[in-house]
């Protein structure tokens, strides 16, 4: 399996707390475990930021970083190791696992965290923390704060500043390591040999839901623990819902299916669209549509490179969008008109993409100082135009309604542009209709 290796997580904290203003303590929760109902619990999927920092996959524990401290900087809070309830739930790493395992200085018991925590923070001027992203651990860090406060009058010296670690180490996670794009690398593998194997499967009379099977196969036979987020399997006029996820619907002939999906790996997305027809041979209005779009992701890889802003690729597909449109009789008048008024938002209502991590939506500025990010190398964002035709839409002639297509792919930007990382998935019209006809020339 392909991982984030151990010294990587070492390294992010001590670049993590050589950012930190002297004299300061960082402090960040793991994930709660959340019940779906009664006595049954949602996966547990560690807290992003978390993870970034410690790799440490438990729930019911705290991160605590404390800069220049000569008895340890990295102090880990964990569950106890507990014979009976590792019988039930499996193994814990304990404060010896936290330690050996996972780099710790120092661990101990969640259970004592508020007799020693307190102590921890006393002294230290700044408190770096999650805020308001867990109002519930907030209100603990409060108590934390409040012990010190009441003793004050013994001299106790609560800090004096609060400050959100957003900013630090959502920076930090914008930028992939070599270690990073290995693991979204094979996140993608993945995910593309998925989207292959519901393309050969596809049939008309099977249910969204049966292509749906095929993506999660692939994604626990590649090792991954979960999709990235919710599947989206949307056929016929359902590929013109943007986050359809009923997934219930009969494939007919004649239709087109969007499949938009990812695995994760080590806590990293991948996040793939792809739209074909049904029965394996796009009609002429499917076709013009999807080689329209696809069209649009090319043009925006070009305005993928270090030194070119966030928004061009997204303006570079809303060029070619608008002007295919208007060749097709789908949108009427000027184009550089039609842009200023945003018509074509009638068809193409979302952004180009989006940055991609460990979070599918990851984290990092769009813009800085009020200007459009410039790309560097190591940011990784999807390329994702659609387009979409309501299948009520009385300004286009019936021929046209119902069709929705987004294509979508993972990039990350590199010295001489950006490398695809989805790029397993087949692509033009040709190469789609050739393996939808071989799967089907096996089957039969
Ligand atoms: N799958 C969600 C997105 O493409 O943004
Ligand atoms: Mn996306
Ligand atoms: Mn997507």
């Amino acid at each position: 399996m392909i991982h984030i290796p151990k010294s990587e997580y070492s390294r992010r904290r001590k670049a993590l707390m050589a950012q930190m203003e002297p004299n300061s303590i960082a402090i960040l929760p793991a994930a709660a475990v959340a019940i779906r109902n009664r006595d049954v619990e949602h996966v547990y999927r560690q807290d992003s930021d978390f993870q970034y920092l410690s790799g440490f996959p438990e729930p019911q524990a705290v991160l605590v970083l404390m800069p220049g401290r000569l008895h340890g900087e990295y102090l880990l809070f964990c569950r106890e190791r507990n014979a009976e309830r590792e019988l039930w739930d499996g193994l814990r790493a304990g404060q010896e696992g936290a330690i050996r395992d996972f780099g710790a200085d120092d661990a101990f018991p969640i259970t004592d965290i508020d007799d020693i925590l307190p102590g921890l923070i006393e002294g230290r001027d700044r408190v770096y923390s999650a805020m308001g992203s867990n109002p519930e651990f907030d209100r603990h860090l409060m108590d934390w704060i409040n012990v010190i406060r009441s003793k004050a009058h013994l001299g106790a010296q609560p800090p004096n500043e609060y400050v959100a670690l957003d900013h630090l180490l959502h920076d930090m996670r914008l930028y992939k390591s070599s270690a990073e794009v290995k693991v979204m690398r094979e996140a993608a593998r993945i995910s593309a040999q998925a989207h292959i194997r519901a393309m050969q499967a596809s049939r008309a009379g099977l249910h969204e839901f049966s292509l749906e099977a095929e993506l999660d196969y692939e994604f626990r036979k590649g090792g991954a623990k979960m999709p990235a987020y919710g599947s989206i399997v949307a056929s016929g006029r359902n590929s013109c819902i943007l986050h359809y996820q009923q997934n219930d619907a009969l494939l007919k002939d004649g239709d087109l299916v969007l499949i938009d999906a990812g695995c994760e790996i080590d806590c990293y997305a991948s996040d793939i669209t792809r739209t074909w027809p049904v029965s394996g041979k796009f009609s002429p209005e499917q076709k013009a549509i999807y080689e329209l779009v696809l069209a649009a992701q090319d043009a925006a890889f070009a305005e993928i490179a270090p030194n070119k802003h966030w928004n061009q690729a997204h303006e570079a597909t809303v060029r070619v969008i608008t002007a295919g449109l208007v060749d097709l009789g789908l949108l009427q008048g000027n184009v550089d008109e039609l842009i200023a008024s945003e018509a074509y938002k009638a068809f193409y209502m979302h952004r180009a993409g989006h940055w991609l991590g460990m979070d599918v939506h990851d984290v990092g500025e769009y813009k800085v100082g009020g200007e459009w990010r410039v790309l560097e190398v190591g940011m990784a964002l999807t390329v994702e135009p659609g387009i979409y035709i309501a299948p009520d839409n009385q300004n286009v002639a019936k021929k046209w309604r119902g069709i929705g297509v987004r294509i979508e792919d993972d990039v990350v930007v590199t010295r001489q542009g950006c490398e695809i990382l989805s790029k397993g998935v087949p692509k033009t019209v040709a190469e789609i209709e050739a393996l939808m006809a071989a799967a089907r020339a096996q089957a039969a």
